[in-house]
């Protein structure tokens, strides 16, 4: 079947644009170039005036840090949503909305995400109040800038896109598409390090193979992480 759909368009305004780099290699990058998303990553420091290009300022009230100025956050986004059709303006944050492939899906359908990654204590709030839609956290600990977030954004929701990965059938299979951990995996030699691989994985009995594969998801989602399951009895 041809794929009709228009490229998913992604900005990252970023005062580390070179971190960014990472998405033009592998599945992300390949997809660039299959033309089934564009990657526009953008200095914000291009939208400051003085000579320092100053992006930060102490916080009112006093406190630990600095905040991002909200004047080149809001010339910035103000270009880059010139003219876009209800981008979805996402910022990271440890204090948003956990992200998940639930909400990978749903970035997925957008046709334009555009990614503010701050740095230093966060964005002066206005900016968030008047331009985002979504305020994203990774899990439940804090790194030092929202950059390493977009990555993993941006890698999760494009692996989602129709004509992404080669087989379809390994995202459909994937760890939280089902619902449960994927279990082990084995490739050649027969045997290694003493170690064998399980005999049904060779025996080519496929309803076998399927009923194995099942078994052990369920076994290693019930031992590690027993919140996905439905409440026992
Ligand atoms: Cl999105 N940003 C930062 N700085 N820390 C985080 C995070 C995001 N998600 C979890 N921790």
């Amino acid at each position: 079947m041809t794929d009709t759909r228009r490229p998913l368009r992604i900005d990252v305004i970023t005062i580390f644009p070179e971190y960014l780099d990472a998405l033009r290699l592998a599945l992300v990058g390949k997809a660039v170039e299959r033309g089934l998303l564009t990657i526009a990553v953008h200095d914000l420091r291009d939208w400051t005036h003085d000579v320092h290009r100053t992006v930060d300022d102490s916080p009112y009230g006093g406190g630990a840090g600095m905040v991002m100025r909200p004047e080149p956050w809001w010339e910035a986004l103000g270009d880059v949503t010139a003219g876009a059709d209800q981008p979805r303006i996402v910022v990271p944050t440890p204090s948003g909305r956990r992200f998940d492939h639930r909400y990978a899906t749903e970035l997925a359908t957008a046709s334009h995400l555009i990614f503010c990654a701050g740095r230093y204590e966060g964005i002066d709030q206005r900016v968030i109040d008047h331009w985002a839609t979504d305020e994203l956290s990774l899990g439940d600990y804090v790194v030092n800038g929202g950059e390493v977030a977009v990555l993993a954004v941006v890698e999760a929701v494009a692996r989602l896109l129709p004509g992404m990965v080669g087989n379809a059938a390994s995202v459909v299979d994937d760890s939280f598409a089902t619902g449960l951990l994927e279990g082990p995996v084995y490739t050649r030699p027969e045997i290694y390090g003493g170690l064998a691989v399980p005999a049904v994985l060779r025996s080519g009995d496929h309803a076998a193979i399927a009923a194995w594969r099942r078994e052990q998801a369920l076994t290693r989602t019930r031992q590690r992480r027993p919140d996905l399951l439905p409440p026992a009895g």
